[in-house]
């Protein structure tokens, strides 16, 4: 199945059987781990398939969201050292490894690790910085509303708010996709006249935290920068894997289809207008 196909048949599974994966598949599973792409080579990092009873109770009980885990009879766990655009690089990596998934047939999920687990919690040089359910889903199609309860207004006025609740539901390019600066949007047919239209297509189909899809992009001449709006309902560390994962599935589609995308983490000498609430993430030669 080429990166397309795949990119467009992965979806969150929440909710999973308790049929365990075969012998082989597990096995080439974690082969696959060996090789799997990586935004920055030098961070050293280590992935394991784990059974649900190996899961560390200090992994589960800092995950999900509003601290609800997601059972599954595996989960794939990453450990990265500490350094710089170490979680964008595990969001790289999982997604990698979630699409590796889809084309063997399994099912699988992110579930988000609270931030200062990730971040202040080194253990034999290694953080934790990436979980995800793994196994084949039970069908029951459960809904997925994502409630939120609002502090800000202190708790006499405790307020909760739904928010997007379908999966698939994404915005539409013409409203992500910037050309120049920050904000200046322009018509679909200029989108297409890019020409890398179906890397962005697939970086919209990126799994990213309660959906709230947090990726814009600017196309600067020779450049595509990618930038991240900062969101009152998810944390740091979820946007750095939204970003990860963004980047992985537009770089997998256009190094496929086109030409070799190598990422390059932070700003080109540029400011793009950006506005107080996003920050660039990285950019590459399109
Ligand atoms: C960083 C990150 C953290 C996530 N954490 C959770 C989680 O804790 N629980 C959950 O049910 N889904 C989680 N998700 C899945 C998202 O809700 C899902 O990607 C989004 O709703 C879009 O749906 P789709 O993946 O089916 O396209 C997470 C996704 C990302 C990228």
């Amino acid at each position: 199945m080429d990166m397309v196909d795949l990119v467009n048949l992965r979806k969150s599974v929440r909710s999973f059987s308790d049929k365990t994966i075969e012998a082989e598949k597990l096995k080439s599973l974690r082969e696959f781990f060996k090789s799997c792409r990586h935004i920055d080579d030098s961070i050293k990092t280590k992935t394991e398939l784990v059974e649900k009873n190996s899961l560390p109770n200090d992994i589960s009980s800092t995950a999900g969201y509003n601290g609800i885990m997601i059972e599954a009879p595996y989960y794939v766990i990453i450990f990265s050292e500490n350094k710089p655009y170490f979680v964008e690089n595990a969001g790289y990596m999982g997604e990698d490894i979630i699409l590796k998934l889809t084309e063997m047939g399994i099912d699988s999920c992110w579930i988000t690790l609270e931030q200062d687990y990730v971040f202040n919690n080194t253990k034999n040089d290694m953080n934790v910085c990436g979980l995800i359910a793994v196994g084949y889903g039970d069908n029951t199609g459960k809904k997925d509303v994502f409630n939120r309860i609002v502090y800000e207004n202190g708790y006499k006025n405790l307020e909760s708010k739904k928010l997007e609740t379908d999966n698939k539901t994404r915005m539409d390019l013409i409203d992500i996709v910037y050309f120049n600066d920050y904000g200046n949007k322009s018509t679909m047919d200029r989108i297409l006249e890019t020409g890398i239209q179906d890397g962005l297509f697939a970086a919209r189909e990126a799994p990213s935290a309660l959906n709230r899809q947090p990726w814009r992009f600017i196309i600067d001449g020779e450049h595509l920068v990618l930038v991240i709006k900062k969101d009152e309902y998810t944390s740091i560390y979820d946007a750095k894997i939204d970003a990860g994962a963004v980047m992985f599935n537009f770089a997998s589609v256009i190094s496929e289809r086109l030409f070799n995308v190598k990422w390059t983490m932070g700003s080109p000498n540029k400011k793009y207008n950006i506005p107080e609430d996003c920050v660039i993430v990285g950019y590459c030669g399109i």
